[in-house]
């Protein structure tokens, strides 16, 4: 990523500087622009095509620096202002000579001025070669132009466009490469620095123990063997009262199907179905760099799933962490089994919300398409909170039902509930048979399935491949139980 820095006006040694166009159409209005380098400029930029509601920037030289002006549109909201910035770094990235770049929106709105930063820094991360041991020190700086008190904000967009980076890099790194084993050293790596966040590993041995039947079964067709992951993190500085809050991931880190093996067309990405535990880890080394007051135990239920001779079967009958059985439906319904244990299993120390999420069905991929999360909870409060909190980071969260149709698909004639049945509202039925294990507590699902991974061409702060949905609304959730909901204290 990007180096952040910050500064009350446009460094005189920045050779680019990114500024904003907003107001009517009709009336459009610079922003960001200082006076000595104003004059002409919105004129020579109009006639470029530069206005408030253009969709693509408009870069112009001006004394030997580039000016780069991005629309804000006629109603500036936290996505339009992240994808506007996103789209004015996305334009300058890739020439040879950019070094400092200045950001200077001219927005003095927090949750505005986090997003311009946050698109700005997510659009210029770069993944990191897969051939390179050596992480490579950024080639650009982002100077951030604001007013002193709102440089915390702007520290806040740093800490969470890193934390899109990080589940970008994780996501995009090659099945071979990163298997259940492979995101425990990762774990390790990313959590070494923060004193407050400890790691717990269960392997099989103590998995069969703990039984948890379900992420056994998954990864019981794999060379390489499931982990389940525990992560704590404890505030240095505690409050009363403190919300604890379990995140749970969904970690397989390479999805075949299993024995129902997948389709050709299917297959391709499927090492992106860890994006969910991937954002889990980002979002407790997040919450521990802001060092937010809350409680939070994260769980990453990693397996790879696989055919192979110790595979699970269409038609197993498993027995969960909490003791329920389950009648198999389709080995390539692994996601909610791994995900039933570790759910069980958080519900144990009774946190205040079980958070998991997880790309669960090819269902919410059908419903409603790549981008939105769909959005299962055990009560409307909690349906309200979320949504404003995924809107707030600039992602969409979309609330789905929970059926009595869903509920009754699940059931077995030979066990306590069947892991699937229909095609018809898979992610409904597979949000109902995680509900089993949630034990009555407050539960927020998010199913992310196909919002991992951009197969198209890089746009505004979107690349190709890996995005790091899911990670912002995380983070948005932990600060609003941190009664911080706004980023003015961080
Ligand atoms: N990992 C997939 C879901 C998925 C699909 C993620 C597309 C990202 C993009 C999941 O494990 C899966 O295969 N689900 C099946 C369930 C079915 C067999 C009940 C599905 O949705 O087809
Ligand atoms: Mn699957
Ligand atoms: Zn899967």
């Amino acid at each position: 990523m990007a180096e952040l820095d910050y500064a009350t006006t446009i460094p005189s040694d920045a050779d680019t500087i990114i500024a904003a166009i907003s107001g009517q159409p009709t009336a459009p209005v610079l922003q960001g622009i200082p006076d000595e380098l104003a004059d002409g400029l919105l004129t020579a930029a109009q006639l470029l095509g530069a206005s408030p509601t253009a969709k693509t920037p408009t870069m112009l030289p001006v004394a030997g620096r580039r000016i780069v002006l991005v629309g804000l549109g006629e109603q500036p909201s936290v996505k339009s202002v992240t994808k506007a910035f996103g789209a004015g770094v996305r334009a300058v990235i890739e020439l040879d000579d950019v070094r400092r770049i200045a950001l200077s929106p001219g927005i003095t709105d927090t949750n505005l001025l986090r997003a311009a930063v946050e698109g700005a820094l997510m659009a210029g991360i770069r993944s990191l070669p897969i051939t390179s041991q050596e992480e490579q020190p950024p080639r650009h700086t982002i100077v951030v132009v604001c007013d002193e008190e709102l440089q915390a904000t702007a520290y806040l967009a740093g800490v969470i466009a890193n934390a899109v980076g990080t589940v970008r890099n994780l996501v995009n790194t090659p099945p071979n490469l990163l298997t259940p084993s492979d995101m425990v050293s990762e774990a390790d790596n990313l959590i070494a620095k923060y004193d407050s966040v400890t790691m717990e590993i269960m392997k099989k041995n103590s998995l069969g123990k703990g039984g948890f039947g379900g992420i056994l079964a998954v990864g019981g067709g794999s060379d390489n063997p499931p982990r389940l992951i525990t992560l704590r993190y404890e505030p240095a500085k505690p409050v009363t009262p403190q919300a604890h809050i379990a995140l749970i991931g969904k970690g397989i880190t390479f999805d075949s199907g299993g024995i129902d093996l997948k389709p050709v067309e299917s297959m391709v990405t499927m090492k992106g179905d860890m994006a969910g535990a991937a954002c889990v880890l980002a979002a407790i080394c997040g919450a521990a760099e802001l060092e937010l007051p809350v409680q939070i135990t994260g769980w990453l239920a990693m397996a790879e799933n696989m055919p192979g001779g110790g595979a699970y079967r269409p038609s197993d009958v498993l027995t969960m962490r909490n003791g329920m059985t389950v009648e198999n439906y389709n080995t390539d319904a692994e996601g909610r089994l791994v995900m039933a244990d570790a759910l069980a299993r958080a519900a144990e120390d009774t946190p205040d919300l079980l958070l998991d999420i997880a790309t669960l069905t090819g269902a919410k991929m059908i419903a409603l398409g790549t981008e939105p999360i769909g959005l299962f909870t055990s009560d409307d409060a909690l349906t309200e909170r979320i949504v404003t909190a995924a809107a707030d980071a600039g992602e969409l969260a979309w609330p789905l039902p929970i059926t009595d149709e869903a509920e009754e698909t699940i059931k077995s004639d030979i066990a306590d509930v069947r892991s699937g049945g229909s095609r018809f509202g898979g992610a409904l039925i597979a949000a109902a048979f995680l509900k089993r294990f949630t034990a009555g507590l407050p539960w927020v699902h998010l199913d992310i399935a196909a919002s991992e991974w951009n197969p198209n061409a890089a746009h505004d702060f979107v690349p190709k491949g890996a995005t790091g949905y899911g990670v912002r609304t995380l983070l948005a959730v932990l600060r609003s139980y941190a009664g911080d909901v706004k980023g003015e204290t961080h």
